[in-house]
């Protein structure tokens, strides 16, 4: 089988999932790539999915709470397949990847898709903060070689394919772990409050704005609205100033909870 042209489409607040899309999708070296970014509210709610005949897709995107991200799967059932190859990612912050490669793996399937490989991949956890450093760097150089490597792997696969339909599913293993099992949906809410801007340091450059992948900040203030605020914490991890900060709801237990959680280093896996 030849693939000519490839689509990216990922949902990355903090760019870890973007990246490993990306680096996968260079090695595999398709000739002809588009993307589809879904990481803002804006073109989510324009999303119309379209597939060209053929077109191979990666579909990457985070974990949260062991799952699916709930605000994607208004954009991801729109997501269909009629047989063409897809490739999942899901990237987590080194606590438990959970279910949710298993469940998007089961869904895209459902909706028609060809499952060529998945994998999970590690990014720095988006509650890590100075004090509390969890896959802080991740991905790093070892997991870009291993995302570099399965775009070679996924490449010859693809070559030595005859009949699409006779491809056998992928075994793919997940269980709820650590939080998920224990704690009640949305929890992150919890944990942290929606981050407070420091006056003397935010220049109003509005770049929190265009990270926002739920426009939870107002547009005037540039205050974070609580109760819309997902705790991605991309406009505190990319402000170009520094001027957004976290603060934990409750400090101690959070500290101990996600640090503990977080503490072994875990390792992409590989599904092909
Ligand atoms: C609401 C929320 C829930 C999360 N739940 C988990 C989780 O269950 N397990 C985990 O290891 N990381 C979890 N994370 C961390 C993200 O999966 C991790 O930071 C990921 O690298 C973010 O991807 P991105 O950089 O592409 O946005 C969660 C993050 C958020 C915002």
């Amino acid at each position: 089988m030849i693939i000519d042209r490839l689509v990216n489409m990922y949902f990355s607040p903090t760019h870890s999932t973007e990246k490993i899309v990306y680096t996968i999708a260079k090695s595999w070296g398709v000739p002809e790539q588009r993307t589809i970014n879904i990481s803002t509210l804006t073109e989510r709610h324009n999303f119309k999915f379209n597939i060209q005949p053929d077109e191979a897709i990666i579909l990457g995107i985070p974990v949260y709470e062991e799952r699916i991200p709930d605000l994607l799967y208004p954009v991801l059932t729109k997501v269909r397949g009629g047989g063409h190859p897809m490739i999942l990612v899901v990237t987590y912050g080194n606590v438990s990847a959970g279910i949710a490669l298993k469940q998007l793996n089961k869904m895209m399937r459902n909706q028609g898709f060809k499952i060529i490989a998945a994998a999970s991949f590690i990014g720095e956890h988006s509650f890590s903060h100075e004090e509390i450093k969890i896959a802080s760097g991740r991905p790093d150089s070892k997991d870009m070689e291993k995302a570099e490597l399965l775009g070679i792997q996924i490449s010859r696969k693809i070559k030595n394919i005859e009949k699409i339909e006779n491809l056998p599913e992928l075994n793919i293993k997940g269980e709820l772990r650590a939080m998920g099992k224990l704690l009640p949906r949305h929890s992150e809410l919890a944990f942290a409050h929606s981050p407070i801007i420091d006056p003397n340091l935010c220049k109003k450059c509005k770049k929190c704005l265009e990270l926002c992948p739920v426009n939870a900040i107002d547009p005037e203030t540039l205050k974070s609205r609580d109760k819309l605020c997902i705790r991605c914490f991309a406009c505190v991890k990319l402000c170009p100033n520094n001027a957004r900060k976290i603060i934990y709801k409750k400090p101690v237990l959070v500290k101990t909870a996600l640090k503990q959680l977080g503490k072994k280093r875990k390792e992409p896996e590989i599904y092909i």
